[in-house]
């Protein structure tokens, strides 16, 4: 039997290969929910232009319900043999209402259809993806508060740098989120036009009205040219992208977390529900939620190369190999929504050891800076020289096997007559923190400022859905 959708011209029906290739239907059935909205939209459109009877229409609006409902009961039998979700439904439409199921597809294709039916599910999927990343920066800000003079040690080069405050590198996270936030709603602003009503790919010579469509189905507007319209999948693309880069973003957390709970550096602790033990090792409890959030990055990575990759070659309009456009979205956007889950319920529940993170701030000179920006402030020297006379004394520490703090006043002077014994107090981890009150900078008052602007915000955002 040859396909009853677009079977006239052939006189056999496909290899059997030809069908495996060929279908979509095992995953593009998620795009069920769309399809039907895009098809009522565009019966609605149909009906009011007067290119079908509104008799007609309300028949196919009827069968429509109807399978939503078999769907969404999961009393609906796909089949390999129509393909795609579009000629299930339609296929289905048929058997409920009769021929009339037929002229649902006037003045349309699949491939507007489909574009349509992507836009729709990209679009949800960035929402929730949006409320998931405000929930992770909601964690995150609790915490700063939480945490805002708890002093660590701030690395670069993971070399102890710089004492830092907790809460301030929990803040550091909020801010790329939001950078992230920003990048997703700008990909769903472009990716908010209609394709539908563009046919397959030369628009139609059928009196549609392609605004009501669109303003049904939520989009700002009609896209302006059939042919970019049906081959146009930039609005994926952009998604993947925003996707990879948030990430990136989780990756490095995740790195930051396996590092800080190991044994040689012991700064965090992570509860039970986020790690796991060894089957031999009785002593062992794994960051497996955060490793598995890094490596879970590659997926999204892949994804988006895959997808680049597929469209790179494609003239327009329409090629067959836009249907593989569907799997790399949906494992790259689930794989992030089940990271944003995971890194938000360790972030919640995981207890920095605050008295190992103060011990290890003031370890490796961390207060080298401090004394430096003493020497400049205190005796008027250039930055240059006064760095050089901190490198002597850290140099002199380093001999006798102590830090900086613990060096005697002669020892000092014996390096820089002028210094008195003021310097002590510079050289504390707390008043290193304290002292960095420049905007953007660690000090607890700017912290925990900052992490109450953003819990209010975020909770603004949250009620006001
Ligand atoms: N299943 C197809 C896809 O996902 C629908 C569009 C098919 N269009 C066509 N001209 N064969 O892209």
């Amino acid at each position: 039997m040859t396909n009853k959708m677009w079977g006239g011209r052939f006189a056999s029906a496909p290899a059997g290969i030809m069908e495996e290739i060929n279908a979509s239907i095992d995953f593009d059935k998620r795009l069920f929910a769309q399809d039907i909205a895009g098809s009522k939209a565009h019966c609605e459109m149909l009906a009011d232009t007067g290119i079908i009877s509104r008799e007609d229409a309300d028949a196919i609006h009827q069968g429509l319900d109807t399978i939503a409902s078999e769907i969404e009961a999961g009393k609906f039998t796909f089949s390999r043999a129509l393909e795609d979700v579009h000629m299930n439904i339609e296929s289905r439409l048929n058997e409920l209402i009769g021929s009339t199921a037929g002229k649902l597809h006037t003045a349309r294709s699949r491939n507007d259809q489909v574009a349509t039916d992507f836009r729709l599910y990209i679009r949800d999927a960035i929402d929730q993806l949006d409320a998931l990343l405000g929930g992770l920066q909601s964690a995150l800000a609790d915490r700063a508060h939480e945490h805002a003079a708890t002093i660590m040690p701030g690395f670069t080069h993971l070399q102890t740098a710089q004492p830092v405050t907790f809460g301030h590198h929990c803040l550091a996270y909020v801010e790329m989120l939001a950078r992230d936030r920003g990048r997703f709603i700008d990909a769903r602003k472009r990716a908010n036009e209609s394709p539908l009503g563009a046919a397959a790919l030369a628009g139609t010579s059928f009196p549609i009205d392609r605004g009501m469509t669109a303003k049904a189905l939520g989009f700002d507007g009609a896209a302006a040219n059939s042919l970019d319209a049906v081959s146009d999948r930039d609005f994926v693309l952009e998604t993947l992208s925003a996707a990879s880069i948030t990430a990136v973003h989780l990756s490095r957390l995740s790195e930051e977390i396996v590092i800080w709970s190991s044994a040689g550096f012991n700064l965090l602790t992570l509860s039970d529900k986020f790690t796991t033990g060894s089957s031999i090792m009785p002593q062992k409890r794994n960051p497996d939620a955060a490793e598995l959030v890094r490596a879970k990055t590659g997926a999204v990575f892949g994804a988006f190369t895959q997808l680049l990759i597929v469209m790179k070659g494609l003239p327009l309009a329409y090629s067959k190999d836009m249907q593989e456009d569907k799997v790399p979205a949906f494992t790259a956007l689930d794989a992030l929504s089940l990271m944003l889950v995971a890194m938000t319920g360790m972030v919640a529940d995981m207890e920095p050891n605050v008295a190992a993170m103060r011990k290890a701030a003031a370890a490796g000179h961390s207060t080298a800076t401090d004394l430096a920006d003493w020497l400049v402030r205190t005796l008027d020297m250039p930055f240059r020289d006064a760095h050089h006379v901190t490198g002597e004394l850290v140099a002199l520490a380093e001999t006798q096997s102590i830090g900086l703090s613990r060096l005697t006043l002669e020892d000092m002077q014996a390096v820089e007559p002028r210094i008195t014994d003021e310097v002590f107090s510079i050289l504390s981890v707390q008043n290193s923190v304290k002292s960095r009150k420049s905007y953007g900078g660690t000090a607890p008052s700017n912290v925990r400022k900052q992490a109450r602007g953003w819990i209010k915000r975020l909770e603004k955002e949250a009620t006001s859905g």
